[in-house]
């Protein structure tokens, strides 16, 4: 479709850049929206623009195909369905940057290309990645369609978010809403592009948040959610007390968060867990366990003799019961392990007491465990629940922790800031050094530009061997230390200072070690490292929960103890390196796009901009070098024979395939659209377009012809649909006026159309509904005033309600004195009360509303009506109250109270008199109208064509309604010709006299007769054929009549062409 680009872009791909600016006029400017454009590329012109952006609401920036989202703290208004309807299928420049625009860029290059795309949206804490990938969920859920199982899919996806987010996320100093864990989001689709399936790959869930809790954060969301929202019942069942009450809690004081109503996130949970399929007895479960480990917390250890013993046995009891196991053995597994100990060639198991310090470890060890297998089973649940037999197209959202420091960091800050360093390869790789080492290869003149590779910070954490990095170190720590391993974290900490101790971006404090990672320099405290890392859940702790009652704890610890060899144990740390890497694997093989989150400020406050943070962000996230390689480069490249494949339709000779060398194909494309010289270079094996605005030149033509080409699928569609559809609504429509109204002797039988006025070429119409706004019905109809005055309107109904369009001439201005459409009246579903009509066959309706009614008319008026009261029903839910006068032909409606003239009613009186066209006779504030009898009112279709004809009239109709402009259609009482109808007056009399018969025996086909010559007629109107197999000819043309159809397309011949033409635009001579 044409659009404002493409006239800006004839005007302006040959001059120069700055002159051509996408925005458009009514959009407010504020500083450039995509940074590529900055006349100075400095950290300082960074910052100020993101920040004056910021300061004006405008959280969106690009750099190039890049988006940077600043975290607002507040709500945008630009999230509505208008953005929604605003970007779908938008190139995008033209709008302003949005993550709607690249969200549609993904899904519609997945379904061009036919390739997976995947975003990473990476930043710090708090920076606004979780809130963004739900922009993207919501967007795609909203552009895609499908049938209802695609719609569970769809509710599955959303629903996805509240339940992962309860479990996994939790208040931290950083942010109240902290992403604890890592989440990968393949959404899957169909080939139709309908979402029908998912996968969630989650990493590394920070469990050792279920034991202790900084100062200022808390546990994981559900504790509080059950505490705040669960049933009277529910508390009673679960032992729910204050939060105070819990060790598990009580060790940070925090309990509520700003913002957040816990009590209304549990019903959310609950109901998710619902969508997701989880059995109502698993949902109990799912809450005994979240409770159970509360209580379990509460179990305290004293010193008895070197001996671990439980303080308070009476604590035992109730997370036993709710865990579904004995509390003795619950109390003999806290405070004992079995050990297998070899004794000359034997070996033998023997119960090990255990210290105070290592019960405590214990009990947390268990609590850990339990909630982390909870959580993996929720996302096992989520996954079962949309899984696909088969893969066809993905988008993987990725939407991790971010980057984080704080006042102490431990192991777990260590694996999230190290899959924060991968990520940030990633993007090195792809757009920093890929680029540019791919200009070489090519062959295309190229600067380097100088950034940070931060692949140095990664070997430092992963490296296997020379040196071997950090992880490797702490495994083999792991492997050789003891039970609970005293002083394996200083062991570590020596061996480490041997490894990597010279390394630049390493050094050691007394407490533990210093990495300079990317995003700044952390201290972390080596404390706890090696524990948590070797993560081994006893196989006494397996053992006791596998005795649970419930089947479903049972079932969240699988392992076979007697089986399982021990071998070496994987670690947490070897696990996340490997997830890592599988994931970048992923990721890598998937179209990637990118979301950078910038943190402006750490109070959580709107408009609050802190200049050092936001410059921080800006340097270490390497903007400026992100915008000099793209200036510098090319903003598209493409392999020879996929641009072949994507342009082929741009040119005859490349349409279907080219034939020849596919560089010279490329070449012939690019100057088959007079793209300029300067703008593209011809690598080895791939064509490079320099700037967007080059390349949407080429999109835009592509699009034209697919829209061309669509149209004519489009017609092809119709017709295999319209037949039934048609159908359906001559039978409703004959329902609604059937034993009401007498009708009109050539209406019954008419078939629908739909939109008599051509809306898809009439832009100064379409402008008043949105962009993807269907229309049911449109057509010029009467409008009646207070006066009785008639006025021509446009009428128009679509699924958001009807609009009456009119002209006027302009005021002021430099339109001025000019004849303008505009919006008289948009009338809501909701706001409609009622229709009446009269029981006559005349062609009135007043459709009432609150304030007052509108008198209008109509040749259409019972196929509006029928397309009327289906949407009003879906709408409303209810019926569409339609009322036929009263006994004395009276109906009466309300007017507008303008100015001085006040409201008041007027009244339509029927009447009968002589033929079929009403006179109208006005009188003060009374309208009389005559009009001769109709058909009887029980009326009903009066035969079946056969489907062929009835289908072939529609849309003949159609396109001639589309073409030759609506007016032309031939059409009631104020048009001589209206009653030219399909169906001759012969059989509109034997219609009269028996219906019934007519339908069971349709009269015999007259033979043709033998002439000497055929029967002519003469053009009344010129008819411009719409199609191939139609004739043209002039107003007063004589035509051989061929044949006569009585579904109104007859065929004749002119200048030794014969074809099908309106029968009722010639009389016959
Ligand atoms: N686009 C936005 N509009 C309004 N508020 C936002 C937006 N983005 C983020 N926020 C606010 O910032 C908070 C933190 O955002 P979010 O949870 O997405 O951060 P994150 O990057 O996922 O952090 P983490 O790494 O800790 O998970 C949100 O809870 C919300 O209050
Ligand atoms: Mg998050």
């Amino acid at each position: 479709m044409p659009t404002r680009l493409s006239k800006a872009l004839v005007s302006t791909t040959n001059t120069n850049i700055a002159k051509y600016h996408w925005q458009s006029q009514n959009v407010k400017q504020s500083g450039v929206d995509d940074m590529v454009l900055l006349s100075k590329i400095t950290e300082d012109a960074i910052v100020d623009n993101l920040k004056k952006r910021y300061m004006d609401d405008y959280i969106f920036t690009y750099i190039g195909p890049v988006l940077i989202s600043v975290n607002p703290f507040k709500q945008m208004p630009y999230f509505t369905d208008r953005e929604i309807e605003l970007y779908q299928g938008a190139a995008q420049y033209e709008n302003p940057p949005h993550i709607y625009a690249l969200t549609d860029n993904m899904y519609r290059n997945m379904m061009i290309d036919g390739e997976n795309q995947c975003v990473i949206i990476s930043g710090e804490s708090g920076a606004g990645k979780t809130v963004a990938a739900k922009y993207i969920m919501g967007y795609i859920s909203k552009v895609s369609g499908g049938g209802s199982k695609v719609q569970h899919v769809k509710e599955i996806i959303l629903q996805s978010n509240p339940l992962l987010e309860a479990f996994g996320n939790a208040k931290t100093v950083r942010n109240n809403n902290s992403s604890r864990f890592g989440k990968y989001f393949e959404i899957q689709f169909s080939r139709g592009g309908e979402p029908d399936g998912g996968k969630i790959s989650n990493f590394l869930l920070e469990k050792s948040r279920v034991v202790s809790q900084n100062e200022n954060e808390r546990n994981f969301h559900i504790y509080y959610q059950v505490r705040e929202g669960a049933s009277a019942q529910q508390r009673e069942a679960l032992g729910i007390m204050t939060p105070d009450y819990y060790y598990y809690l009580n060790q940070s004081g925090t309990y509520k968060v700003d913002g957040t109503n816990d009590s209304k996130d549990f019903q959310e949970t609950m109901e998710a867990m619902q969508v997701i399929g989880i059995p109502g007895d698993i949902q109990t479960q799912v809450l005994q366990i979240v409770a159970g480990i509360l209580h379990l917390g509460n179990i305290s250890f004293i010193e008895a003799g070197n001996y671990g013993q439980v303080e308070s046995t009476d604590l035992l009891a109730f997370p036993a019961y709710l865990l579904g196991i004995d509390p003795n053995r619950l109390q003999d597994k806290l405070t004992s392990r079995k050990m297998d100990s070899k004794w000359g060639g034997k070996s033998e198991s023997i119960n090990v007491t255990l210290n105070q310090e290592q019960a405590n470890y214990t009990r947390d060890a268990l609590a850990k465990a339990l909630y982390a297998r909870l959580f993996d089973y929720l996302v096992e649940s989520i996954n079962k629940a949309i899984q696909k037999p088969y893969e066809e197209f993905s988008i993987g959202v990725l939407d991790i922790y971010g980057f984080e420091i704080f006042q102490r960091n431990g192991f777990e800050q260590f694996c999230i800031n190290f899959v924060n360093e991968k990520l940030q390869q990633i993007f090195i790789e792809l757009t920093l050094k890929a680029e540019q080492e791919e200009y070489v290869q090519e062959g295309i003149k190229w600067t380097p530009i100088e950034y940070f590779n931060n692949k140095i910070v990664c070997d430092l954490i992963e490296n296997k061997l020379n040196p071997p990095g950090i992880m490797s170190v702490l495994d083999d720590v792991c492997a050789t230390m003891h039970a609970k391993g005293e002083g394996a974290d200083g062991t570590l900490l020596q061996k480490l200072q041997a490894a990597v101790g010279t390394h630049e971006h390493f050094n050691s404090w007394n407490s533990g070690f210093v990495i300079h990672h990317y995003a700044g320099k952390v201290s972390y405290d080596i404390n706890g490292f090696c524990e948590r890392n070797r993560d081994v859940l006893f196989p006494d702790l397996i053992e006791l929960m596998q005795s649970s009652e419930f089947n479903f704890i049972r079932s969240l610890f699988p392992e076979n103890l007697n089986t399982d060899k021990k071998g070496r144990p994987t670690t947490a740390s070897s696990k996340i390196k490997k997830q890592a890497n599988d994931l970048v694997n992923t990721l890598m093989k998937c179209t990637p796009h990118y979301i950078r989150c910038i943190k402006p400020n750490e109070t959580k406050r709107p408009k609050d901009w802190e200049e050092s943070r936001a410059r921080h962000q800006v340097e270490y996230l390497g903007l400026r070098e992100n915008i000099r390689v793209r200036r510098a480069g090319f903003a598209y490249r493409r392999l020879f024979s996929k641009f072949l494949m994507r342009y082929a339709i741009l040119t005859a000779e490349t349409w279907p395939c080219w034939r020849g060398p596919e560089q010279q194909g490329v070449l012939h494309l690019l100057r088959s659209v007079n793209m300029d010289n300067d703008q593209y270079q011809m690598g080895r094996t791939k064509v490079f377009v320099k700037n967007p605005e080059s390349l949407f030149l080429l999109e835009e033509m592509r699009e034209r012809k697919f829209d061309t080409f669509a149209r004519i699928i489009q017609k092809a569609w119709r017709k295999f649909i319209a037949r039934k559809k048609y159908e359906q609504m001559r039978e409703e429509a004959s329902d609604i006026l059937y034993n009401s109204k007498e009708r009109r002797k050539n209406s019954i039988n008419r078939n629908f159309v739909g939109d008599y006025l051509g809306l898809e070429q009439r832009p100064e119409l379409r402008q008043f509904l949105a962009k993807r706004e269907r229309v049911d019905f449109a057509d010029s109809v009467n409008k009646f005033d207070r006066r009785f005055k008639s006025i021509k309107r446009d009428l128009i109904l679509t699924p958001k309600g009807i609009y009456l369009i009119g002209r006027e001439k302009v005021k002021k201005g430099p339109e001025k004195g000019q004849i303008k459409e505009v919006l008289k009246r948009k009338m809501e579903f909701g706001g409609i009360s009622s229709v009446s009509l009269s029981t006559r066959q005349d062609d009135f309706f007043i459709l009432h509303e609150a304030q007052y009614d509108s008198l209008l008319e109509s040749n259409f008026k019972t196929e509006f009506l029928s397309l009327l009261s289906k949407r009003y029903e879906e709408v409303t839910k209810r019926k569409l109250t339609i009322s036929f006068g009263s006994s004395c032909f009276r109906l009466e409606f309300r007017v507008k109270k303008e100015g001085w003239g006040g409201g008041g009613t007027r009244i339509v009186v029927f009447q009968k008199g002589p033929g079929d066209v009403a006179q109208l006779k006005p009188g003060g504030k009374t309208l009389s109208v005559t009009i001769g009898d109709g058909l009887p009112k029980s009326s009903s279709s009066l035969y079946r064509r056969t489907a062929a004809l009835l289908l072939k009239h529609t849309l003949r109709s159609l396109s001639s309604a589309h073409q030759n402009g609506g007016a032309k259609f031939p059409r009631g009482p104020h048009n001589p010709q209206a009653d030219i109808t399909y169906s001759s007056p012969q059989k509109q009399d034997m219609f009269k006299k028996d219906i019934k018969k007519e339908r069971k025996r349709p009269p015999p086909a007259p033979k043709p007769q033998p002439r000497p010559q055929g029967p002519r007629c003469r053009a009344l109107y010129q008819y411009v054929g719409q199609d191939t197999d139609e004739i043209s000819f002039e107003a007063n043309d004589v035509l051989d009549l061929v044949k006569e159809d009585p579904s109104g397309w007859w065929t004749g011949r002119i200048g030794g062409k014969e074809g099908l033409f309106p029968g009722n635009y010639v009389e016959k001579i």
